[in-house]
């Protein structure tokens, strides 16, 4: 069975990227492909741009979407074995993933990591549980640990916009009122060390990441040092990974100014708090490529669902 569940499942990422950039030019070159198929979008938690792009990339392989929020709408579920369900928990991910399998063909699945357990946070519960349970392919549409949508498109991205071999590519924590995911800096972390760039991460000290995730990326804690030749800089906020979930610093001194960004386009994954994480500036020029980035989550979840639909066939 062919998932997508984390960027390891891309077996050749230059041949991705194409595809999606072929699909951008013509959405529905695979129409038929689709036909007949349904998909089951389940939210346990917020969403803009998965929503509407997978949803969008569906219909354009011809597919049948069903949506649900799952977090608000559906029945708590149980993930442990032989436990005794006498508590809150009203159905089993047993019961629930074989449940929604007899429905659609494929599952996509956005579960947040709670930020509170870093062990149940790690063993993905949510999105494993229905990988082990469902008897259909499954897709991940941002689980605890990564956010494989947002990587691919934001490789997309980096394609469309570098007429460098190897441009210089900066992700840089930046502050933020909320304790956030480590997510989608994971996964592009993991995207950028398959790509030939000059990669560098920059954050304060206290906010390094998963070091099984980060391997040998250059880190770099001063973040103009770190800033300086970028052609690319891509921000995001995440929580403390070592002091699990905790905001330690909201410095607005790594703020993304536009004096700071110099010459490099602009990247995030959105939603962005403006004059928080980047001043309006940066948002506001034309070197930022957010809502380009935010229209290629379409090609990306188009060129994931067509590589699982021929699988299917
Ligand atoms: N970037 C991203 O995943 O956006 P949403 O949370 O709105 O889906």
């Amino acid at each position: 069975m062919q998932h997508y569940l984390s960027i390891n499942d891309i077996d050749s990422l230059p041949d991705w990227v194409d595809g999606a950039r072929a699909l951008k030019i013509d959405p529905l070159q695979s129409k038929s492909l689709g036909k007949d198929k349904t998909i089951g979008l389940l939210f346990f938690n917020n969403s803009l741009r998965t929503r509407l792009s997978t949803q969008k990339a569906a219909m354009n392989l011809g597919m049948e979407v069903i949506v649900m929020n799952f977090g608000n709408e559906g029945w708590a579920l149980e993930y442990g074995d032989g436990t005794i369900m006498n508590q809150g928990k009203s159905e089993h991910i047993k019961e629930a993933a074989r449940v929604v399998s007899q429905y659609c063909d494929i599952i996509g699945i956005r579960a947040f990591a709670s930020l509170t357990d870093q062990k149940k946070d790690e063993a993905e519960l949510v999105l494993n549980g229905f990988k082990e349970y469902a008897s259909v392919p499954i897709l991940n549409m941002e689980s605890s640990v990564g956010h494989p949508l947002q990587a691919l498109t934001d490789a997309i991205t980096l394609a469309e916009n570098s007429n460098k071999a190897k441009p210089k590519v900066v992700l840089s924590w930046a502050p933020h009122p909320k304790a956030l995911p480590h997510a989608v800096a994971n996964s592009f972390i993991q995207i950028m060390q398959r790509q030939d760039a000059d990669f560098v991460i920059t954050h304060p000290k206290g906010y390094e990441l998963d070091p099984t995730i980060t391997k040998n990326s250059q880190i770099e804690y001063d973040q103009r040092k770190a800033l300086e030749n970028a052609d690319f800089v891509y921000v995001k906020n995440w929580s403390s990974y070592d002091d699990y979930g905790k905001v330690l610093s909201q410095d607005q001194n790594w703020m993304i100014t536009k004096e700071k960004l110099g010459d490099a386009k602009f990247m995030h994954c959105l939603p962005v708090r403006r004059n928080v994480v980047a001043e309006d500036t940066v948002l506001d020029s034309d070197q930022s490529l957010v809502i380009e980035q935010a229209n290629n989550r379409t090609y990306a979840a188009q060129i994931v669902l067509k590589k699982i639909l021929e699988h299917l066939k």
